[in-house]
């Protein structure tokens, strides 16, 4: 029987425990948890993310404020906003979605957000955590939810082969980073990858992140593997992942689904992630309290409520 891994079930289950948490706060007359969302242009995607984020954090408590800028916004004018932000005492977290208009300077943006505030753990400071296991950083949100998802289904990473498809900065580059915290041994393979399916055939954890719909198929993986995929793509009025479901689930021990897998889970570390600034700036931050481990015990306890 294959393992359905319900990354909306435990999505859920976390951000009840999260709304629980927040309430409290606020029956002790704290402020809310804020987070800045930035969106600069009209990609339609991008539009659709940003919205889901921001119901998401709304429905727990958290104030989410929305920055909607042009399509032809300056590096410089970004710069100026996200100084406001970082300034601004009730900003716990600030999100710029990705990716920014071609004449914007990513890495300057990225750069110039406040460490403590950046919720999506992009900013070198907090890469450069993730690089030294220093655990107090701000983890990106999708390896932080695939952590949190292998970790709630008792998925034993240590000493077995994790093997990602996609080294993005977003998720295969950071996600390798935590799954050698937890002791994997990790193949990071790429477009220029010369065969693909000799590392896929050998994974015990197999993760994609590319974005093409579906790129693995069942000759590419090994029986009792677990697989997980980060993919979205629209093919027809259907929402795919980079995996070909119905065939790889024959021969996986576990799956995730697309959708209700990954999705779910990156939103709800986003959420973790604010409630962390918000704790720490509010003097709230409790022992062990952001490890991700501590966060799936938690969630277990709220199960048993
Ligand atoms: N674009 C796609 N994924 C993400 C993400 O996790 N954070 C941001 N800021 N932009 C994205």
């Amino acid at each position: 029987m294959t393992i359905i891994l319900d990354g909306k079930a435990l999505s859920d289950s976390l951000r009840e425990h999260i709304r629980r948490e927040v309430e409290g706060y606020l029956s002790e007359g704290l402020r809310p948890p804020a987070l800045a969302v930035v969106l600069v242009g009209d990609d339609p995607a991008s539009h659709v993310y940003v919205s889901n984020k921001q119901k998401a954090c709304q429905k727990v408590g958290i104030k989410s404020l929305f920055y909607h800028l042009p399509q032809n916004t300056t590096t410089q004018e970004l710069l100026e906003l996200i100084a406001q932000l970082n300034a601004e005492e009730t900003v716990d977290g600030i999100l710029v979605q990705l990716p920014l208009p071609t004449q914007i300077n990513q890495h300057e943006v990225i750069l110039a957000i406040d460490p403590h505030k950046d919720v999506d753990g992009f900013h070198p400071e907090n890469m450069g955590r993730l690089v030294s296991r220093m655990e107090d950083g701000f983890i990106p949100c999708t390896p932080l939810g695939i952590d949190l998802l292998l970790k709630h289904y008792q998925v034993d990473l240590k000493g077995k082969d994790v093997v990602i498809v996609g080294a993005g900065f977003i998720v295969g580059r950071p996600l390798s980073l935590l799954m050698l915290w937890r002791e994997a041994t990790v193949s990071l393979c790429h477009i220029h990858t010369k065969d693909i399916t000799q590392y896929t055939r050998m994974a015990d954890v197999l993760v994609s992140a590319t974005g093409v719909a579906g790129l693995i198929k069942a000759h590419m993986v090994k029986e009792g593997v677990v697989v997980v995929d980060v993919g979205i793509s629209r093919v027809g009025d259907k929402i795919v992942g980079d995996v070909d479901f119905e065939s790889v689930k024959e021969k996986a021990s576990a799956i995730t689904p697309v959708p209700g897998g990954v999705g779910p889970m990156t939103v709800t570390s986003l959420i973790l992630n604010v409630l962390k600034a918000y704790r720490r700036r509010m003097g709230k931050e409790g022992k062990n309290h952001f490890e991700p481990q501590s966060i799936a015990n938690q969630m277990k306890k709220a199960y048993k409520d």
